[in-house]
């Protein structure tokens, strides 16, 4: 299977500081990949070069086996929420279209769309302040998606919510997820999460250099109700951990 993203050799550096050093991974097709590593490993920074917004040393990333272009065909969200506070949630939501010049009531037409899927019908006149942090993530999201890019790249999606709300949005995400087929990188440093989301997941070590590790989840485990108590899902834990452990003290 030809990887939708692929990248080869990636090497960045802020001033005397080497992030990252000789990554190369793929994601497939319709696949999801969990990307887990340290703090300061160099995660948003991938997702930097991967958009566009940070020019790497030295690499190459392809979409579709060719080099991309400096139009990516990849859908960005961010660590951060990044909803502008004065915009109501329709236009937050549309945002990414506007800047790709969908003019505003297109743009508003599209998002309309994915309200009800997203549990979002109801909101879009209100102002980010007046939803709760899932509902915000979610929007981002939809903001994400509506794009109607082929790879998308999601930077900790559930960083900033609450263990309960974290459950809820990872569950229907799974649901939306299977029902699209989109090739998703997901950036994560809960182990948990990198399971429970992905078809495989890699490890970024904390001093550049090569991925230390790939885990391929099963495709027969139950993510939704099951996943906590899967015999399988906790050796694949542990391995991470131990992966982790490694890439942090690496021996000699
Ligand atoms: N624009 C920049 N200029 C200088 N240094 C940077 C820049 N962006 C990132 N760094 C440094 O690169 C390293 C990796 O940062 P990055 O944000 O990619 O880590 P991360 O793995 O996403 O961390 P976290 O899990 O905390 O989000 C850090 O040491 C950071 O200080
Ligand atoms: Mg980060």
């Amino acid at each position: 299977m030809m990887g939708a993203l692929e990248l080869r050799g990636v090497r960045k550096a802020f001033g005397e500081r080497q992030v990252l050093d000789d990554i190369s991974f793929d994601v497939g097709a319709g696949e999801v990949v969990a990307l887990v590593g340290a703090s300061g490993s160099g995660k948003s920074t991938l997702l930097s070069i991967l958009t566009g917004a940070v020019q790497p040393d030295a690499g190459e990333i392809c979409f579709d086996g060719s080099p991309v272009a400096r139009e990516r065909p990849f859908a960005y969200m961010p660590q951060r929420d990044v909803l502008l506070p004065w915009r109501r949630i329709i236009d937050n939501a549309g945002i990414g279209l506007e800047v790709a010049r969908v003019p505003r009531g297109e743009a508003r037409r599209r998002v309309r769309e994915l309200l009800e899927p997203f549990g979002l019908v109801g909101t879009e006149r209100l102002y980010p302040r007046q939803l709760s942090g899932g509902m915000r993530q979610r929007v981002s999201f939809l903001r994400t998606v509506v794009q109607g890019r082929p790879v998308l790249l999601l930077d900790e999606p559930f960083g900033a919510l609450d263990a309960i709300t974290r459950d809820e949005l990872q569950r229907w995400l799974l649901e939306i997820w299977s029902a699209n087929g989109w090739s998703i990188l997901l950036i994560t440093h809960d182990i948990r999460e990198a399971v429970r989301m992905s078809d495989r997941v890699l490890v970024l070590p904390s001093s550049p250099g090569p991925l230390t590790g790939e885990v391929l989840v099963d495709r027969s485990v139950d993510r939704i109700d099951g996943f906590i108590t899967d015999p399988h899902v906790h050796r694949l834990e542990e391995r991470l951990h131990t992966l982790l452990g490694e890439a942090r003290h690496p021996s000699s």
